[in-house]
């Protein structure tokens, strides 16, 4: 999509774009207006003293939806009445709302249809959008990094969209390579005598139940001399339940479980591509989980990587157990921080519903800058606790610990039970760690003006929050 700032008004824009005109009538109203060979498409965005950042986020989706639907190529839109209509905006930069702007507009232009054939007059997606106001050097680079960005974000939805018989742990370390192709970012993978020579048992044990050998890939972009932020994403490329085999009703977009390992290759992608100043190291544990004839068992007693022995009480929590040994790897860098990305509980989509990722971390400043760095850039997190109370959850009867509480409060707070696990291995790192549940953000949501499947979470946030990490 190309998008260029031009001077001057809408109404010198050239027949060929329908000009998109904003109102103060309900949000969601759409009226195409022709006249004289011109077409105004008019879009409600409700009461401009209404409006804030996270509704201007949706209107500029909705904005590229209304034109897709009018299958109208280029469009044109009075980009600096925007500010004008939206006082409430005034808090953001020209710049910060430059960036978003492009960064939804890319977003909303995305389908997943890799799979589909063309039809015979194309995909009706926008080519060009025509801004209508002040250029200046700083929002041109603010439009193009937002393009950038967002260009990121849709590459982390196909990924995660591909379906779970093409990606499979070979495939997925293969699209890291390719995401980074031309960057500088070194990409190593672990194959299965890698892991076993290191003693990785614990992602081994996931992924005895497949014939698809587990991979472990790590991407490493040196920005600067400082200690890197090391993130580490769930990369299980379906997620069968093993033999805790899941019902049908619950394994249909299981091949999404991959999606932190996504949007971790292709935040580290997109830092390189940024040059942003800080160093990046991206751990990305993947194994198919299924109920082969060699699967592993409720029961089972796995020794991690750390050493630490736990016992698998439910196959189907075996996102926590690749990510244990990826933290346990994160030593190797001295890292400044470690995060990590998965599509780990139901529990926390019935926790928070489908607007915000579970941000659960024991260290309260790095749980303010990054719900700051999730607000600023779209993806939304909500902090969950990790008190020790919760702690007695996870320790083991026959092993140091259990993948879960078992028993009759077992279906209690599952989403801080995944976190509790994981703070038992990142507790062994010097340095501040947080994780992040995505499983609320894998698809989008009705109503964000999104296509359907995965919702590319969460790429933006992980940008912004290691643009603005200065410890
Ligand atoms: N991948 C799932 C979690 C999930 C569910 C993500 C729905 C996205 C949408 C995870 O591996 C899982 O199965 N979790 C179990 C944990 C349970 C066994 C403690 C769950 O949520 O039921
Ligand atoms: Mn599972
Ligand atoms: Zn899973």
């Amino acid at each position: 999509m190309k998008i260029v700032v031009k001077k001057g008004s809408l109404a010198d824009a050239p027949k060929e774009y329908v000009r998109i005109a904003l109102t103060e009538k309900p949000k969601g109203m759409k009226r195409l207006v022709k006249e004289g060979g011109v077409e105004t498409l008019e879009l409600g965005v409700g009461k401009a003293s209404e409006m804030n950042l996270r509704r201007f986020i949706v209107l500029c989706r909705a904005i590229v939806s209304a034109a897709k639907a009018n299958k109208s190529p280029k469009i044109a839109l009075q980009f600096d009445r925007m500010p004008e209509l939206f006082k409430n905006l005034k808090t953001a930069t020209p710049e910060h709302i430059s960036q978003l702007a492009a960064e939804n507009f890319e977003m909303a232009n995305f389908e997943f249809n890799l799979f589909k054939t063309k039809p015979k007059d194309g995909w009706h997606s926008v080519e060009e959008i025509l801004l209508y106001g002040k250029s200046s050097p700083s929002i041109e680079k603010a439009l193009l990094k937002g393009q950038e960005i967002g260009r990121a974000v849709n590459a982390c939805r196909t990924l995660a969209n591909t379906p779970g018989g093409d990606i499979t742990p070979t495939t997925l370390a293969k699209a890291a390579k390719e995401a980074v192709k031309g960057l500088p970012v070194k990409v190593t993978v672990l194959g299965k005598k890698d892991m076993e020579k290191l003693g990785m048992g614990a992602l081994l044990g996931v992924a005895k139940g497949s014939t698809e050998a587990p991979t472990f890939t790590i991407l490493e972009y040196k920005g600067g001399e400082g200690a890197p932020i090391v993130l580490a994403g769930k990369g299980v490329t379906f997620d069968s339940g093993g033999l805790n085999l899941k019902p049908s009703s619950s394994i249909y977009e299981m091949h999404m479980d991959m999606s932190g390992a996504a949007s971790v290759i292709h935040a580290v992608a997109l830092a390189a591509r940024l040059k942003l100043k800080q160093s990046v190291v991206g751990l990305v544990p993947s194994a198919e989980n299924m109920p082969g004839n060699n699967a592993y068992r409720p029961g089972d007693i796995l020794k991690s990587l750390s050493g630490k022995t736990i016992e698998v009480l439910d196959t189907d929590a075996e996102g926590r157990l690749i990510l244990a040994d990826a933290l346990t790897y994160a030593k190797r860098f001295k890292p400044a921080l470690v995060i990590d990305v998965a599509t780990l509980t139901g529990a926390a989509i019935s926790a928070l519903g489908l607007h915000a990722s579970a941000l659960l971390t024991r260290d309260d400043a790095l749980a303010e800058e990054i719900s700051r760095a999730g607000e600023a850039s779209g993806d939304y997190v909500w902090r969950l606790p990790l008190w020790d109370e919760y702690e007695d959850r996870v320790k083991g009867e026959f092993a140091d610990i259990k993948n879960v509480p078992g028993g009759s409060t077992s279906r209690y707070g599952g989403a801080i039970d995944g976190g509790m696990f994981l703070w038992q291995f990142a507790k062994e790192l010097a340095c501040p760690w947080a994780h992040l549940d995505i499983a609320p953000r894998m698809t989008a949501a009705p109503g964000e003006e999104l296509a359907k499947g995965a919702a590319g979470a969460p790429v933006r946030l992980l940008v912004r929050f290691i643009e603005q990490w200065t410890r």
